[in-house]
């Protein structure tokens, strides 16, 4: 067996560690180094690693130094743990980020991609107007280096949108723009971990990239459970939480009033919440819920993006901080990138300022509105026995199949079929083979189109071959 080549624990690795780097020094770097192997291929899917004490050995540092760097990546998804079986390269692990990224190349013509909005639906006549306005109007200094925290008048636009929508606590000088929710966490993680914070707690299942995000910035990542309530606060195991409340990702469950009211008091009794508010202008049969940030700002950071209410590509998104963070955050953005793109922010201002977004708004939702249900009717229709959670907000549902299935054959043999489907299992920070559940974005299909789709699911469905289950 080539996989067990080397030591007689698993496959001999081609790892130095640099001399003269403490432990935790020691530690990052063969965390980075495991994470290239996995992401490049070296290290194929289903590859069992040494036993700790072997690659201990190896490499001469502490087995323990292993064994932390060994849970880490089992906590971003990269590798699985047997129970007395070893440890493995996960099956998904070679897409890191099956949630928002699609593999290259491949165009599905009924892909219920999660991650994004009605691409063909951008405003772009708005969006071309507002920037000639923008362009015609501004003096030469909008083309400086742009302030870090973002525009004066986006951020002042925030202000009014944010308390008006989102019940926000917040003044211009708390937000920091940036680019999309994913580097709001980045400088948030940076700037957290350099104040001493080692872990962050984070919902399983949750967003691989967004794990990927925290651990790169040198947190630890650590999972808690998510039920039907969302996530289960009790169990948060780290001084601060990032968290999904008015639509868990993937889950699409709402967090309960109970809940809601026991993570304000988590964050009270001196924890910090990141609460990612990604998709909540979209909501549809329910009672508007303000966000957590509101009922305790001083130990809650907010987190919003326009990747969803117009579009992925324009990369914007921004930070609502506690005083006490605010500094270390504009440093941290700074240090990345100077500021983000100035006329981009200054047209989104005028959309917000103007009655143009909240119509735009409207319109999306009432198109989302009708393809969810669109989706609630064809898997009624075509798949019995199924059902569709998560669906009071938001761009996607949950799609509970009658029977597990395994995960990896489910993504190619839809791929064959052109549609494209995206297992809840790939969210789980411990990826299990078998999903007994789809993530489902609707926002970007036509009503025809998510019909044909789910018929298709179900043609495929149906030709899977029964498997046996390995107790994941
Ligand atoms: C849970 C969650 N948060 C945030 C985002 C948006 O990220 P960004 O603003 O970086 O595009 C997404 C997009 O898919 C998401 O699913």
């Amino acid at each position: 067996m080539t996989q067990d080549m080397g030591t007689s624990y698993g496959p001999e690795l081609l790892i130095r560690l640099r001399e003269g780097d403490a432990g935790s020094g020691r530690r990052v770097q063969l965390e980075s180094r495991l994470r290239e192997l996995v992401r490049d291929g070296t290290l194929a899917a289903g590859t069992r690693l040494p036993s700790s004490r072997a690659l201990a050995g190896d490499l001469e540092v502490s087995r323990r130094l292993v064994v932390e760097a060994y849970a880490q990546l089992l906590a971003e998804g990269y590798l699985v743990s047997r129970s007395g079986a070893g440890t493995y390269v996960a099956a998904t692990a070679g897409a890191p980020a099956p949630a928002t990224s699609k593999p290259p190349g491949r165009t599905l013509r009924f892909d219920f991609f999660p991650g994004a909005p009605d691409l063909g639906s951008f405003p772009r006549s708005l969006w071309l107007h507002t920037m000639r306005e923008v362009l015609a109007s501004t003096p030469p200094s909008i083309f400086a280096y742009p302030d870090a925290r973002g525009t004066r008048e986006l951020r002042g636009s925030l202000t009014t949108y944010l308390r008006r929508v989102r019940g926000v606590v917040v003044e211009p000088d708390s937000i920091v723009v940036c680019s999309g929710a994913t580097q709001g966490l980045a400088l948030l993680g940076r700037a957290l971990a350099r104040r001493g914070v080692g872990a962050i707690a984070v919902e399983d299942p949750s967003l691989p990239p967004h794990r990927a995000v925290l651990a790169y910035a040198g947190l630890e990542v650590r999972g808690v459970a998510v039920d039907e309530e969302g996530v289960d606060v009790s169990a948060i195991n780290a001084p601060v939480v990032l968290t999904t409340p008015a639509h868990q990702c993937p889950t699409g469950v709402v967090l309960s009033p109970g809940r809601r009211a026991a993570l304000v008091d988590w964050a009270r009794a001196g924890g910090l919440v990141i609460e990612d508010d990604y998709d909540a202008e979209f909501r549809y049969d329910r009672a508007p819920l303000g966000a957590i940030q509101g009922l305790a700002p001083d130990r809650v950071v907010y987190l919003g993006t326009a990747s969803k209410t117009l579009a992925p590509g324009l990369r914007l998104g921004w930070l609502v901080l506690p005083a006490s963070l605010v500094d270390a955050v504009v440093e941290a953005k700074l240090l990345d990138d100077l500021g983000s793109p100035t006329l981009e922010q200054l047209v989104l201002a005028r959309l917000l300022d103007t009655a143009a977004y909240d119509r735009h708004l409207r319109k999306a939702r009432r198109r989302n509105g009708d393809r969810r249900d669109a989706l609630i009717a064809a898997v009624a229709r075509h798949l019995p026995g199924a059902s569709v959670g998560g669906i009071s907000a938001g761009l996607h549902a949950l799609v509970r199949l009658p029977r597990a299935v395994n995960a990896q054959r489910l993504l190619e043999r839809a791929a064959e079929h052109s549609v494209g489907v995206y297992p809840l299992s790939l969210h789980a920070i411990d990826p299990p083979r078998h999903t007994d559940a789809l993530v489902l974005g609707y926002a970007g299909l036509s009503e025809p189109a998510i019909e044909e789709g789910i018929r298709r699911l179900v043609d495929v469905l149906d030709h899977l071959p029964e498997e046996v289950s390995h107790g994941q």
